[in-house]
């Protein structure tokens, strides 16, 4: 359309230096607390034309389906949030499934931040004696005494014990205990859950300090970050912590209680007395963490024998287990695990070398998951540093990898603002040690596959190493055996881990949807985002099996092959044309949006550390994440007006309606939020209303705006607004308009088709 972008702001939640628009706050209150409406089941299966019908976003934010369920099962049934399940109707049997062409998985956040969770301190964790699955709101009590498994339907003795309920402090009331009304609880384990005497919290940190990493100048920013949460670091006075430095060799620090100030050590014989008391040595710590980045700040040594120090992590940690920490700014070089640049730089495109080079990281990381280290992975790079062979080291660990590309401390503002708010929340959040994840479902469901950071150590069970409230997994499922034995179908993830105070916990979820046999059923209860969230960790895993234009090909098949099913088993049209079940009807557009990420697009210049970020974060990031990283939200902020505002008790809330992703829905008169779930990003037209520029941005007009403004919005509006943590860039204004007009997926790019020619791209391989 020609239309060029005057303004793209990034908003910032760092400080607070304008008043916001009067009306915001309301707004905000409205964004925050938004609901989408989940969409009626007849809508649902009304057949929609994709050629004919152009506008099918909702007006608010996808909502997950509600399953068909009785209200008493509604409104005990899991959060989607936590649990959430592709079909939230499930077909009975395999061929069912087969006919409907979608896949049937789970999509689970276990260890997200919880307002409310009832924690059971019992003698007795009350579970199925056949399955072991843990008593649950979906069981039934054939009388006071007796209870089914909701799973394999086994009948089982309710203990003495249950029979008194600690909220209510009655008795013979079994079903009113929390267990049985509450999805999601955590139950304080006894000793028959530890293998060992729970571990304390203990973190090391291994630091890059060669030349390289002291040019990019993160040392500092993590420093003073560390000393800044030293005290909030989960644990207990039995928390320990330690650190290692390395460039071409391996520097040990003693930090022993007593000592006057730190010792640094190069040693080959090292042992656990690295590790210190956190409170003990807390000091020293300070000490040594004020006077780390002038120890370096000289270095030469352009070396980096990353391998060698994590074998040395390893050994440090092996007595204990716990956390490890690592930066990295460059291509190991020396020493065990040293690699080569893959990345051809006259070949940006190209999508070779998906997979690690060397199983070296691997290995390392299946001993570490073996002594309960989970290994957690900064890469701060401005140069190719094989990340597909790096991210081994967390990915087999049940680490995260967090990655900024072009990280310079001066250079790249938005980067380090970046690194800095995923430091604090890193250093901060939530952890689990020693942790198991086992999934069990209903008799005749089985596991396929699982996606996410972890070792399998069976086939239902993860070994989860550290657990982080951030990360996200995915399980493909099949139908072994017919379900119709029952009318409800249930899934279980049981999550045991040792909290930061040395407590073994079960945290429990249960999810609890239909069993239908009509394949409309199937249609009409089709989770669309999940579907797409599960799609994609597919597509990731297979363009590392086999070739990314084999995924990509088969994400576009698995659009064909939705359209033909549906028009010859279901819909019973005679119309031509893409015919979708309502339910369905963003399935193309969300596809044809993964296919334009970074993960998984080609043409585009992409450089292969980013690619296989991408392909990282699809891996971990929990389904609401990861939709508005592929389908951002869009609003129209300037002229939202009173018609059709929600009114909460006597305020007017304005609700803004979402809007297609495409430059045709942005004009110069008007003002746009796109919220992409980390990021967002405010586009402000040339005619837009001045009220709202002097209201919101603190500017008397347009002409005033600087053309790298960076709003750095107040903290309560952001907070309220998109509850996302947020950066901005003040430098590459050139390179964040582009980023945000890849945004707009329904508009054709340069190597990829709108969304009008996807759909018609659909329909010829439809016609094959
Ligand atoms: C909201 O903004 C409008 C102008 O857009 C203004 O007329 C109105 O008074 C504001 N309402 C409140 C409650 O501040
Ligand atoms: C547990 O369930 C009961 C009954 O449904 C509910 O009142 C209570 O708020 C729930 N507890 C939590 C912590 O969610
Ligand atoms: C990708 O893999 C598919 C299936 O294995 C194969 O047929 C195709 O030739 C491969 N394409 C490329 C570009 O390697
Ligand atoms: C259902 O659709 C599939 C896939 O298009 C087709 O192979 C099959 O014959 C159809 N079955 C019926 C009963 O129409
Ligand atoms: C805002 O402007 C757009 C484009 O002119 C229009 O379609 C929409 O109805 C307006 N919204 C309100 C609430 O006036
Ligand atoms: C509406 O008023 C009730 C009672 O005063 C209060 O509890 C509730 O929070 C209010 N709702 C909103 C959205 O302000
Ligand atoms: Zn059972």
């Amino acid at each position: 359309t020609g239309l060029k972008p005057p303004v793209i702001i990034y908003l910032s939640s760092s400080s607070p230096s304008f008043q916001p628009f009067p009306n915001l706050s309301q707004l905000s209150a409205a964004l925050g607390g938004l609901s989408g409406v989940p969409e009626l089941e007849v809508e649902a299966l009304r057949p929609v034309n994709l050629l004919q019908e152009r506008n099918l976003l909702p007006p608010r934010p996808l909502e997950a389906p509600e399953p068909n369920l009785t209200p008493d099962l509604k409104k005990v049934n899991c959060s989607p949030q936590t649990f959430r399940c592709t079909l939230t109707s499930i077909p009975q049997t395999q061929a069912l499934l087969n006919k409907a062409r979608l896949p049937l998985g789970l999509l689970l956040h276990p260890f997200r931040d919880l307002q409310q969770l009832p924690v059971i301190t019992s003698n007795t964790i009350v579970r199925c004696r056949s399955c072991r699955t843990y008593i649950n709101p979906f069981v039934t009590f054939l009388d006071q005494r007796r209870w089914k498994c909701n799973l394999c339907y086994r009948v089982n003795d309710v203990p003495d014990e249950f029979m008194y309920n600690p909220v209510t402090r009655s008795y013979g009331e079994p079903h009113k205990r929390p267990e049985v009304q509450n999805s999601t609880v955590e139950f304080i384990a006894s000793s028959d859950y530890m293998l060992r005497p729970p571990q304390p919290a203990v973190y090391l940190f291994v630091l890059d300090v060669s030349h390289n990493a002291v040019e990019a100048g993160y040392l500092k920013y993590f420093c003073e970050s560390l000393l800044e949460n030293l005290d909030k670091l989960p644990g207990d006075t039995r928390t320990r912590v330690g650190f290692l430095t390395f460039d071409s060799t391996i520097h040990f620090y003693n930090l022993q209680e007593g000592l006057s100030q730190p010792q640094m050590l190069v040693v080959s014989d090292i042992d656990g007395t690295l590790m210190v008391n956190l409170k003990e040595s807390k000091e020293l710590v300070k000490d040594l963490l004020t006077s780390l980045p002038a120890m370096f700040s000289q270095s030469r040594e352009t070396h980096s024998a990353l391998g060698p120090a994590l074998q040395a992590a390893f050994k440090l940690m092996s007595p204990t287990g716990g956390r490890v920490t690592v930066f990295q700014t460059q291509l190991p070089t020396l020493g065990a695990g040293k690699l080569q640049s893959r990345e051809d730089p006259n070949q940006r495109s190209s999508t070779k070398h998906l997979g690690p080079a060397t199983d070296f990281y691997k290995k390392l990381a299946l001993d570490c998951s073996g002594q309960q280290i989970g290994v957690d992975l900064f890469l701060l790079s401005s140069q190719y540093a094989d990340l597909a062979s790096l991210a081994c080291i967390s990915k087999y660990s049940a680490g995260s990898v967090f990655y900024y590309p072009s990280f310079h401390y001066i250079h790249n503002p938005a980067q380090l603002e970046k690194f800095q708010k995923d430091l604090e929340r890193y250093l901060t959040r939530k952890i689990g040690f020693e942790a198991v994840m086992r999934i069990r479902c209903t008799k005749g469901l089985s596991i396929h596959t699982f996606h996410g950071n972890f070792f399998v150590r069976s086939t239902d069970l993860l070994s989860l190493a550290n657990v982080n409230p951030d990360s996200a997994f995915a399980v493909q499922m099949s139908i072994e055996d017919s379900l119709a034995d029952s009318s409800l179908a249930c899934f279980q993830a049981a999550l045991l881990y040792t909290s930061n105070k040395g407590k073994r916990r079960i945290r429990v979820h249960t999810l609890c949807l239909p069993v239908v046999n009509q394949l409309s059923d199937v249609y009409a209860g089709a989770d669309v985002q999940a579907i797409t969230c599960l799609l994609a960790n597919m597509a990731i895993d297979r363009s590392i099996s086999s070739n990314l234009s084999d995924a990509r090909d088969a994400l576009v098949n698995a659009v064909v092959d939705l359209v033909t099913a549906y028009k010859s088993n279901v819909s019973n049209l005679q119309q031509s044309g893409l015919v979708v079940p309502a339910s369905m009807r963003l399935f193309p557009l969300y596809i044809l949006a993964l296919l334009k990420q970074k993960a998984l697009r080609t043409g585009t210049s992409t450089r292969l550390d980013e690619r296989v970020f991408a392909m990282c974060e699809f891996k971990t990031q929990p389904l609401q994440q990861l939709m508005r990283m592929v389908h951002p939200d869009l609003y129209r902020m300037d002229n939202m007006s009173d018609q059709g505002a929600l009114h909460l008790n006597d305020t007017v809330v304005p609700q803004p309606h979402l809007l297609h992703l495409s430059a045709e829905r942005l004009s110069r008169d008007g003002a746009f939020l796109m919220d992409c779930g980390n990021v967002f990003y405010l586009w402000i037209g040339k005619c837009c209303n001045e009220m709202f520029i002097r209201d919101v941005l603190g500017c008397p007009n347009y002409a005033s705006v600087p053309p790298n403004m960076v709003s750095e919005t107040n903290e309560h509006f952001v907070a309220n607004l998109l509850k996302a943590s947020l950066f901005f860039s003040l430098r590459d204004d050139a390179s964040a308009k582009a980023t945000f007009f890849q945004h707009l997926v329904e508009d054709r790019s340069e190597s990829a088709l709108s969304y009008h020619e996807f759909l018609q791209h659909v329909q010829l391989q439809m016609s094959k």
